[in-house]
This record gives structure tokens, sequence and C-alpha cells, in this order.
């Protein structure tokens, strides 16, 4: 009989808020894939697989305006708050929960217990 090890959610350090260009992000490395961390004018800061759901463009190297990030290979919209496209176009790219505690941006991950140490080379 095997058993299945429970997912463990990981918080990793993104880094300084004001390390993030407003209207911009910056990309984390995982095990996963590279993960875009966006800061909106109003510092809001969201976080999507940079990966656009249409063909895979990079979402970090989009630009960023009010909530929303224009893919910068064919312009598809796609909402920071949930990955989603916006219509007419139809998919969705994994969006990621974030946090900022005294300027600094903090990023969750869920993680199998073996990899949860090794998996971020921010
Ligand atoms: S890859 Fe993003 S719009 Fe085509």
């Amino acid at each position: 009989m095997s058993e299945t090890a429970a997912v463990r959610e990981t918080w990793i350090k993104v880094g300084e808020l004001a390390g993030i260009p407003r209207l911009g992000a910056r990309v984390v490395c995982t095990l996963f894939g590279n993960i875009a961390v966006f800061r909106t004018a109003d510092d809001q800061v969201f976080a999507l697989a940079d990966r656009c759901p249409h063909k895979g463009g990079p979402l970090s190297q989009g630009m960023v305006f009010g909530t929303r990030v224009a893919c910068p290979l064919h312009d598809w919209v796609v909402e920071l708050k949930n990955g989603r496209a916006v219509a007419p176009d139809v998919g969705c790219t994994p969006s990621f929960p974030v946090r900022v505690e005294a300027g600094v941006v903090w990023l969750k991950l869920a993680l199998e217990p073996n990899v949860a140490a090794a998996a971020v080379g921010v």
C-alpha cells in the first residue's frame, strides 16, 4: 500500500516591492517554470505563470495596464487576478497567491515535501 504525501504550501521571498518596476514584472525561476510577478501602477501585485495561454509568449515582457497584461507576441490580454484571457480570446494561465509585507513580496507555491526546499532558485 502506498501513501500519498501531503502537498506543502511554501511562501517564497521574491524580494523588495521597489525592485519590481511599476507596470512591469520580475521573473522567478522555479522547478515548475518561470513565474512572472507583476506590479501595477497602484502597487497591486499579482503572479502568473510566465506563459501566455495562446502560444506561450512571455507575459513578463508584456505591457501592464490596470490589472491586465497584453502579451508581447500577439497582443492577447490576460487578467492578472486569475490568468484568464479577456474575451473574445479563451484560455487561462496558472495564477499564484502573492502578498506584500513590510515592502517585501512573497509568493506562495504548493510543493511536494521532498522538493520544497530545492524548488526555487530566486
Ligand atoms: S503567445 Fe501570447 S498572444 Fe500569442
